[in-house]
């Protein structure tokens, strides 16, 4: 297995593609075989309203995709890797999902989806793969895909610890892929208002186990920087 030891040099797009195209989903540490239990919740509690046609970004071998189409979601996914929507497209045949999910292989940067198309838009450690130059483009096109006041949900790598207000990075893991809240803030709100921002941790007392940020952005009805 390849680790990632060295973030500058580290084109991630070329990581993901060959990790996908060598390796089962058991042996890749970042593919859990189900959705978040923080996306069910805000399924179960209507945040995500029903109804609502659904992006996931960096949608990986599938597993919120599916979960999602399954909830009755009209759904897109797109991911860099061909192997991995492969495999994703697999799995919603499994689940009898092949016709209620739009595929597509192709760069965030560039999202080939329709201008206000979608009411949410979800993403599980896809947002923190990019680097810090392309955030700005890649708000403007979440931005762009989404309609007025649609929902941008971003899981991603977090660089500060609850109860450390500035970033400390324990590992290069975390220094590569880790994002602030003022990064975030200042990535996303020239296009959405801030709904809810929280910094979480499966293991809060162990040090080594990185923290992850849930936020909830709002598109703004002007879709314009200020
Ligand atoms: C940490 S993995 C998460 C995958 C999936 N969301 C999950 O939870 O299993 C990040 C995903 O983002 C994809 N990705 C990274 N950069 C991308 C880009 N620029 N365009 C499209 N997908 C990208 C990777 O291929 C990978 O599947």
């Amino acid at each position: 297995m390849t680790a990632v030891t060295d973030g500058e040099s580290l084109d991630v797009r070329d990581y993901y593609r060959k990790r996908y195209a060598s390796s089962t989903p058991a042996q890749q540490e970042w593919t859990i075989a189900t959705a978040a239990p923080e996306l069910v919740n805000l399924v179960n509690t209507g945040r995500i309203p029903r109804g609502s046609r659904v992006l996931e970004v960096g949608c990986g071998v599938g597993s919120e995709s599916v979960y999602l189409a399954s909830a009755g979601f009209e759904l897109s996914a797109i991911d860099i890797s061909a192997d991995a929507v492969e495999r994703a497209k697999a799995l919603a045949e499994c689940y009898g999902l092949g016709d209620r999910i739009e595929w597509a292989v192709g760069d965030v940067l560039s999202l080939p989806f329709d201008t206000e198309g979608y009411d949410v838009v979800v993403d599980r450690g896809c947002f923190h793969c990019l680097r810090a130059a392309e955030r700005p483009t890649f708000a403007a096109e979440i931005g762009r895909v989404l309609r007025p006041k649609g929902l941008y949900v971003v899981r991603c790598l977090s660089s500060q610890r609850i109860g450390a207000p500035a970033p400390q990075p324990t590992s290069m893991f975390v220094k590569t892929f880790g994002v602030s809240s003022q990064e975030l803030w200042e990535t996303f709100s020239p296009y959405f208002a801030c709904e809810q921002l929280e910094l979480g941790s499966h293991a809060p007392d162990d040090e080594s186990v990185p923290c992850g940020w849930l936020g909830l952005w709002r598109r703004l009805e002007q879709n314009r920087p200020a």
